[in-house]
C-alpha cells in the first residue's frame, strides 16, 4: 500500500494516476475540503484528515509500505512542510515502511535565511537521511503545471507579468515527469537513498517564458518587468499589518531573487537512473494546451 500526501496537489494527483493505472493500492491523504472526486473514481482509497494532525498522520500510515511525501506548506511551512513530514517520517518508521520518498526543492540546502519553506525542506531531509529508513529526496526546480493558468492568460492577453531579473536561469519540469520519477524511486536500486536534482532538459531565462508562450499562440509577447523592489515593497507593507504573512512571503522572496537551475551533469545522472527522457517547456505545454 502506498500513501501519497498532497494527493490532490499538482504532483500528487499525477503520482496517484500512475500508480492506479499500475493498479497499484493507494491511500491518498486529503482534507475534507479537497476535491478529491477523480482520485476515488480511479480506485484510490480516501483517508480523510488534517496534515496538522499527528494523529490523522498515525491513522493514516498504519499498514502501508510506502510514502510519497507531496504536500504543500499552505503558507504554514512549520506546520505542513516541517512538523508533518517529521511525523511522517516517524510513523513509517513504526510502521516498517520499505521506502520513504521526499519532495523536496532545488536549493534546499543553499541555507536560505529568509525563506521558512527551504529552512523547513533542508530540516527534513536531514531527518530523514538519519532515520534508517530506504529515501529518495527529490529536489525540483519549477513545476510546468504552475504556467499552465499564465498560458492560458497569455492566450487571451499577449501579456506576461515577469518578476525580478529576466536573466536569472530556471530548468522548469514536466510535472509528469516529475511524478513518474517519484513513483519509480520505490523500486529502482539507483534511486535508494539518493538525493536527485529534478529540472527539464533546458537552463531556460526567465525571459525566455514569454518568448516560448509567443511560438506557442503565434503572438507577440508583451512583458511587464516588475523588479524585486516593487515586491519587496509590497511585502513590507504587508508585514506593517501582518508579519506572519511576510515571513511566508519570503519563500517567494527567495525564488524570485535566485537562479534554480540543475547542471548538464544532474540531468544526465537522472534521465540515466530513471531510463527516462526530460520532457521540455514547450512540449509540456503544447501537450496541455492541445496545440
Ligand atoms: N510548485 C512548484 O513549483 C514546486 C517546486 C519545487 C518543489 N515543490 C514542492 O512540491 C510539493 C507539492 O507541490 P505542488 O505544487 O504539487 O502542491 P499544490 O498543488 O500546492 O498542492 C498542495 C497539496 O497539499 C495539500 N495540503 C495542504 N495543506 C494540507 C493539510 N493541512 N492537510 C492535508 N493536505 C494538505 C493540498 O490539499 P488541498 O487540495 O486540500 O488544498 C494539496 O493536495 C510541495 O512540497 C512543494 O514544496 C513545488
Amino acid at each position: 500500500m502506498f500513501l501519497v500526501t498532497g494527493a490532490t496537489g499538482s504532483i500528487g494527483r499525477r503520482v496517484v494516476r500512475i500508480l492506479r493505472e499500475q493498479s497499484m493500492p493507494v491511500r491518498t491523504f486529503v482534507r475534507l475540503t479537497s476535491r478529491y472526486g477523480d482520485l476515488e473514481t480511479r480506485g484510490a482509497e480516501i483517508f480523510i484528515g488534517d496534515l496538522r494532525q499527528d494523529k490523522d498522520i498515525q491513522k493514516a500510515c498504519r499498514g502501508v509500505q510506502y510514502i510519497i511525501s507531496a504536500h504543500g506548506s499552505d503558507g504554514d511551512a512549520q506546520a505542513l512542510d516541517y512538523r508533518a513530514n517529521i511525523e511522517l517520517i516517524d510513523q513509517a518508521k513504526e510502521n516498517g515502511v520499505q521506502h520513504f520518498v521526499f519532495i523536496s526543492v532545488l536549493g534546499a540546502a543553499r541555507g536560505y535565511e529568509d525563506a521558512p519553506t527551504f529552512k523547513a525542506k533542508q530540516a527534513v531531509e536531514k531527518y530523514l537521511q538519519a532515520s534508517g529508513l530506504n529515501y529518495t529526496i527529490l529536489r525540483p526546480s519549477g513545476l510546468a503545471s504552475n504556467l499552465l493558468p499564465l498560458a492560458e492568460q497569455f492566450r487571451q492577453t499577449g501579456l506576461y507579468l515577469l518578476n525580478g531579473d529576466p536573466k536569472n536561469r530556471t530548468s522548469i519540469v514536466s510535472t509528469d515527469d516529475l511524478a513518474q520519477i517519484a513513483v519509480d524511486s520505490v523500486s529502482l536500486e539507483g534511486a535508494r537513498n539518493q538525493i536527485f536534482a529534478v529540472g527539464g532538459p533546458d537552463i531556460l531565462k526567465r525571459e525566455d517564458i514569454p518568448r516560448i508562450f509567443g511560438r506557442i499562440f503565434n503572438r507577440e509577447p508583451i512583458v511587464i518587468n516588475a523588479p524585486l523592489f516593487v515586491f519587496d515593497g509590497i511585502r513590507n507593507t504587508v508585514g506593517l499589518l501582518n508579519p506572519q504573512a511576510k515571513n511566508s512571503l519570503g519563500t517567494l522572496r527567495t525564488l524570485l531573487g535566485n537562479e534554480f537551475f540543475c547542471t548538464a551533469e544532474e540531468i544526465a545522472r537522472l534521465q540515466m537512473t530513471y531510463n527516462i527522457k526530460m520532457e521540455s517547456l514547450e512540449s509540456f505545454l503544447r501537450r496541455y494546451l492541445g496545440l
